[in-house]
Order: C-alpha cells, then structure tokens, then sequence
C-alpha cells in the first residue's frame, strides 16, 4: 500500500519497513515497532521493525564476510562504485530532500544542500581511489628502501544523529567505502526514514554489480541501549565514527577506548562569532542570520554567543533582532517557509529552560521564544543580551535549538577569550576587514575552533575540508581533505633489496662475534 507522498513510494519507503539490512533487507526483523513522527503535524509518517540482537549478529557475520572481497577489490574499481552512489544520490536528490524535511523539520532547499554533501564528497574520494597511496622514503643504507603504507580497518560503524540524517553518513560511507572499509551504519531513532531511503539506493547500485557483493553497505536501526551499546562494544569493529551530543561522545570514547578501537567524534558546537567594528555589517548580519536560525537551529554548526564590537553593538544587535521577528516558520515543505519544527517536544523544553536560565544568571531577554499556536514542534527565537565583556554560565553549554546570546566587546582578544571559554569548539567566525584581526584570530591565541571561518558563518562548511571540532567537540575529522587516514591502518616497513646485511642507526651486531672466531 502506498503512502501519502509520492516521493516517499520512489524512495521504497512503505508504511511499515525493516530496519535492517545487508543489501537485502531482513524481512522481520526481530526489535521492537518504530513510529516516525513528522515533528511539523506530530502525526505518523511511517513504521519500522527495529533490528534485534540475531539481527545484528547476521548483518554484523556479512559484513565481515564482504570485507574480505571488498578490502581485496583494487580501489579504483571501489571508487567507480561509489561515484554510482554519488550519482544515485544525485539522481534522488529531490525526493530526499522533501523526505529529510519530513521526517527532520529543515526545510527542502537545506534538505537539497545537504545530499549535495555526499554527492560534493564522491568527487574527492572517488579522485582519491586512483591516489590511495603511501610513501617511499631513502633508507640510510644501501640497498634498503623505506615505506609508510595504508590498509583498511574492516566494518566500521557510523553512528549518526538526527539533524544531518544523509550528509554525515555520507562523509563517512564515500571515504570509508574507497580506502576498502565495509560499513554499518546505526541511524538515529528519530530518523529511520531517511537511513532506509539512502540504503535502499546503495542497494539499488549494488544489485547492478554481480560480485557478491553483500554486506559491504549495511544498516542496523535499532535501540541505543541494545544495538548501539553492542556496536560500541563489538571489537570486530575497530573504528567507530559517531555524531552527537557531548555527554554520549564522552560515554562512547570511554567503551570504545577501554577496548582500544578508534574513534572519530563529532560531538557539540557552541559555535561563536566575533563581529569588528571595521565589519561589513550587513554582510555579517545576513551570515550570522543563516548560521543561527537555519536548519531551526539545529547544526552542529549553529552560531550561538555573537560577540559585536560595543562601537556597532546597537546597530548590530537591532538588526538581529528585527531580522529574527520577521521569520517565516511553517511546514519544512512549504517553498515559502524559513524556518520549520524543531525535531521534538524534548527540544522545545531544552531551549525554554535554557532562557529561564539565563534570565536567573542575569541575562536580559531581547527577544522571547514562543510556541506557535498550532500542531508540530514550532519555537520562535530567544535572543539574550549577556553583560557586556561577559558569558552567562548557561552560555557555554550547547542547547541544541533557537536561542542565541549576545554580549558587547571591546576588543579582538576580549572577542577571542570569551570565545575560548566554552570548550564546545566546532567552527568560529569573525567579520573584519583586518588581515591581522584575520591572522590573530587563527594563531595560535586565537580561537581555537576546529573550523575558523573569516566573513562567513559559522555553519554551511563545503565538504572538500575536514569536518570536525576541538576539546570537547572531539577532535574528530570527517569528509574531505586528510580526514580518510582515520580510516585506515597504518603501516611503516623496511624492505633490504640487495640482500645487504646492515642495519640502521650504524649497529654492527656481529662485529664481536667476527673478533672471536679470528
Ligand atoms: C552537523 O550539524 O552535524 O557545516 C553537520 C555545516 C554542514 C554540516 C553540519 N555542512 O553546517
């Protein structure tokens, strides 16, 4: 039986569907029922049969199974497979768009930009899958060569959250998939439509290919406390890549380092901006507009402490304000709407018992988040001035929804320190026109930002760089750039092809035993 959208039957979805799979969907999986909720409506989109612990034993028994062929597969034919995906996503880019504006809340054209990240990154790793290469470096003794050199890991895990349903799990599937890793993929509960629709086009491109290759790309939708806690734990799992909030990345490193495994973290941002006085306003308004209220805001990315200089903190401040005033909130798929719901009743609570918070530690509310009078999860922004020079203690913490504080600055060091004191360091921004405003603010007493963004804002990173923050957003790097060698083992080695028998560091080991049977 079909479902009320069209885009949804094109997707495979149906109104009750398996949440696990190989490449072949396991039929009835043995976990508990799901109910996807769109958080515009609070009505149900769809069902899905969670994955159980057989469940995750077969898939998990596949995928080391397919890594054996896929790891053994030369990485330019592995690339060539994953620019099908790419394509395949390109070609369903539409439809999933409108699926992650359903099921997540941000309205189609982010829903658009964010499956332009995977299929942005399939250009770099599939690029990469003809350069998957060490290095040959001189030995200091003749006839010996020296190497550095890298293989892939095995299954790993992708654990993603609810705000980026498709982009993240791209920018680890692409460069995963290329360096010859095989994936699962545990999506977050919230988002069980969106992990189905993109596994059910990775299907579709591997049934093309009739090399048994089965379990290469898998997904596992289950509870936390039942498929993630075995994830986590599972040591057939070297690395596990997770994004989330701060307090479950602590909890995942402590398990997964306690087994020794790898991690990559992409946890919390409390993301700031500095805005000079030598700024172009306007530009800073319309960028610091978009990374604080897009996506409802629920990035990772979402600037939340604006620090203007004091000489254009009125203009600055008015405009923000007036600019959060006049949002157009309604349905995520209506072309006209903004802003859409947040993903749940859960957050709407977290931000308004953040704004209680900051009105206690002595913040002055500008402007007051309200409930929209009608069904969904709909929140209007809270914008709280902070004393000048200042952080209120609730500040420095990540509330993951609209609520923005702003506090005046004297100056670029006062701007940085006050940046630099929440350790929630995903991505910065500052606005100037000053080249050693610019090179200070990146230096080593800068801000100290995972991504440092000079004139734009602090959200809507392309995917040719890594991704990823510092201290307690996790050190974790995804996507483009040098981010693949968290995927991979390294191995350095020697290799004496003269049959020359000296050794390094100029040891003559057997120079006493010559001595001796002179
Ligand atoms: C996230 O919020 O987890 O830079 C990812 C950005 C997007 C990715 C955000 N490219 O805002």
């Amino acid at each position: 039986m079909g479902t009320a959208y069209g885009f949804l039957d094109r997707l495979g979805i149906k109104k009750v569907n398996s949440g696990a799979c190989y490449g072949k969907w396991i039929e009835e999986p043995e976990g508990d029922m799901l109910v996807s909720i769109n958080p515009a409506t609070e009505k149900e989109i769809a069902r899905v049969k969670m994955a159980g612990v057989a469940d995750y034993e077969l898939i998990m028994e596949k995928a080391e199974r397919a890594f054996k062929v896929w790891s053994m597969m030369p990485a330019p034919e592995r690339g060539l497979i994953v620019r099908e995906l790419g394509q395949a996503l390109a070609y369903h880019k539409e439809d999933l768009a409108r699926l992650i504006s359903l099921e997540m809340g941000k309205i189609v054209k982010e829903g658009g930009g964010e499956v332009q990240e995977p299929i942005d990154l399939e250009k770099i790793t599939g690029g990469r899958s003809r350069g998957v290469s060490g290095h040959l470096f001189h030995s200091e003794r003749r006839g010996y060569g020296l190497e550095t050199r890298y293989n892939p890991l095995g299954p790993i895990g992708i654990i993603t959250a609810s705000n980026f349903p498709a982009a993240v799990w791209g920018w680890n599937a692409f460069v995963a998939l290329v360096e010859g890793d095989v994936i699962i993929w545990k999506p977050s509960p919230q988002m069980p439509l969106c992990a189905i629709a993109v596994q059910n086009i990775c299907n579709s491109v591997f049934m093309r290919h009739d090399r048994n290759l089965e379990g290469v790309v898998n997904l596992v939708i289950g509870h936390d406390a039942i498929i993630g806690e075995r994830l986590i734990g599972d040591n057939r799992v070297p690395l596990i890549s997770f994004t989330g909030s701060t307090e479950v990345g602590r909890y995942i490193a402590g398990k997964v380092s306690g087994r020794l495994g790898k991690y990559i973290l992409e946890l919390g941002g409390n993301n700031p901006s500095i805005i000079l006085n030598d700024a172009d306003i306007d530009l800073a308004l319309e960028a610091v507009f978009f990374s604080a209220i897009g996506t409802g805001s629920q990035r990772c990315t979402t600037n939340r402490r604006v620090y203007p200089h004091q000489d254009i903190y009125e203009d600055f401040t008015g405009g923000f304000v007036r600019m959060c005033q006049n949002i157009r909130f309604g349905d995520p798929l209506d072309p006209k709407t903004l802003v859409g719901p947040l993903i749940n009743e859960k957050a709407i609570q977290k931000v308004l018992h953040a704004a209680e918070r900051a009105e206690k530690e002595g913040g002055k509310i500008l402007l007051r988040g309200k409930r929209l009078d009608r069904p969904g999860f709909f929140l209007t922004p809270t914008v709280v001035e902070m004393p000048a020079g200042k952080n209120l203690p609730i500040a420095l913490e990540e509330t993951f929804g609209p609520i923005i504080y702003v506090s005046a600055i004297e100056s670029l060091e006062e701007g940085i320190a006050l940046s630099n004191e929440s350790r929630q360091l995903l991505a910065a921004s500052l606005f100037s026109e000053s080249r050693k405003a610019e090179y200070i603010f990146r230096g080593p007493m800068g801000v100290r930002a995972g991504i440092l963004n000079i004139n734009c804002g602090t959200s809507g990173a392309e995917s040719t760089t890594p991704f990823g923050g510092n201290y307690d957003t996790g050190w974790g790097r995804e996507g483009g750039g040098d981010a693949w060698r968290n995927y991979v083992r390294e191995s350095s080695g020697a290799t004496n092809f003269m049959g020359n028998r000296e050794l390094a560091q100029g040891i003559d080991f057997f120079e006493n035993q010559k001595e001796e049977s002179k």
